[in-house]
């Protein structure tokens, strides 16, 4: 481990004795703490004991090359934000180019200077920080996401359930990846909000009276509030504002009707009714899933849900499940399904 004055954890990975050996001596002269690795196995060996905050990385490496293990490290969940700097005597574009493919950071192009590779050690550093406090910043909001549905055991599980059908339901309409993060993570943050609606009234086994509906709303602006100050997760707001609007208008907050509506939210909006819809709630037992998809077409017949996104979702249900098709219409209103 690295002593408490260290300015920050470094590994270099140079299958050359006296290159590794010379930017070690310049960083080491700087503060940093190094660990050096000769190849690229032994790399991802170092990066799960040491956890660097930096990679300083050949390419041309007998074994595993440097792109190959960028390529590895930038497709780990756990490891994909260290930022990684290429050491290379390749000052040719298409080798650049492929670098950047495979998602790393920075070249240095040998020889360097000293001056040059603290410059660039430091400032990727500074980044690397930032990213982990955004992180850090987005994982309290997701612990709290559980903590709010953990206090209600009807709905064990629904956040996840909903986040992943939006997420599946996403791809199937070929929706960009942007849209698809805001589906994920818009299906776990949806009802933060709640944090903010008293008990009695979440786990209320009658019809709520029109005052604490108006309370019960209040859930979608307070969890755009929750996550407003973090411009990280910014693009995820229209979710959580308007998963309760309606096709036609009568939803809230604010009354949108139609494609007004953004997509992500309209999605989630009827994810989150059918989950609802298929599990107990305080104020009904667990419908069928063919009773559930009957409610949904439904609401779409009426134009208080989405048609074509319904017909998608209903779609997607019946494939996965190979059962047989919905009973059409449904004499149950999906009002209050999800509240
Ligand atoms: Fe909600």
């Amino acid at each position: 481990m690295d002593s408490p004055e260290s300015a920050g954890r470094i590994l270099v990975v140079d299958d050359n004795p006296q290159a590794r050996d010379l930017i070690r001596a310049s960083l080491v002269g700087d503060g940093y703490t190094v660990t050096l690795a000769e190849g690229g196995e032994e790399a991802l060996a170092k990066v799960a004991q040491e956890l660097p905050e930096v990679i300083l990385l050949d390419i041309s490496m007998p074994g595993l090359n440097g792109y190959e293990v960028c390529a590895r490290l930038k497709g780990s969940e756990a490891t994909r934000l260290i930022p990684i700097v290429f050491l290379t005597s390749l000052s040719d574009f298409e080798d650049k180019l492929r670098g950047i493919e495979v998602g790393g950071d920075d070249f240095l192009t040998k020889p360097f200077r000293k001056v040059e590779l603290l410059a660039r050690v430091k400032s990727l550093l500074r980044v690397k920080r930032l990213n982990d406090r955004l992180e850090n910043a987005e994982n309290v909001l997701f612990a709290l996401a559980n903590i709010i549905e953990a206090k209600d055991p009807y709905t064990e599980g629904h956040i996840f359930r909903v986040a992943t059908l939006a997420l599946k339901l996403g791809r199937r309409l070929g929706l960009s990846p942007e849209h698809q993060e805001s589906l994920w993570k818009g299906g776990i943050l949806h009802d933060i909000g709640k944090i903010g609606v008293p008990d009695a009234i979440l786990n209320k086994a009658g019809r709520l009276t029109p005052e604490e509906q108006a309370q019960m709303q209040v859930h979608v602006i307070m969890g755009e509030r929750i996550c407003q100050p973090l411009r990280s997760i910014r693009y995820l707001l229209p979710v959580i504002r308007h998963h309760h609007e309606k096709f036609d208008g009568s939803g809230y907050p604010d009354g949108l009707r139609g494609e007004e509506i953004p997509i992500t939210a309209r999605i989630v909006g009827i994810v989150d009714i059918y989950d609802a819809l298929i599990t107990d709630r305080p104020y009904r037992p667990r419908l069928s899933r063919e009773e559930a998809l009957g409610i949904l077409r439904a609401a779409a017949a009426k134009r208080t849900l989405d048609p074509a996104l319904v017909e998608s979702l209903i779609a997607m249900v019946e494939e996965e499940e190979e059962g047989p098709a919905p009973v059409p219409g449904g004499a149950a209103p999906e009002e209050g399904a999800a509240r």
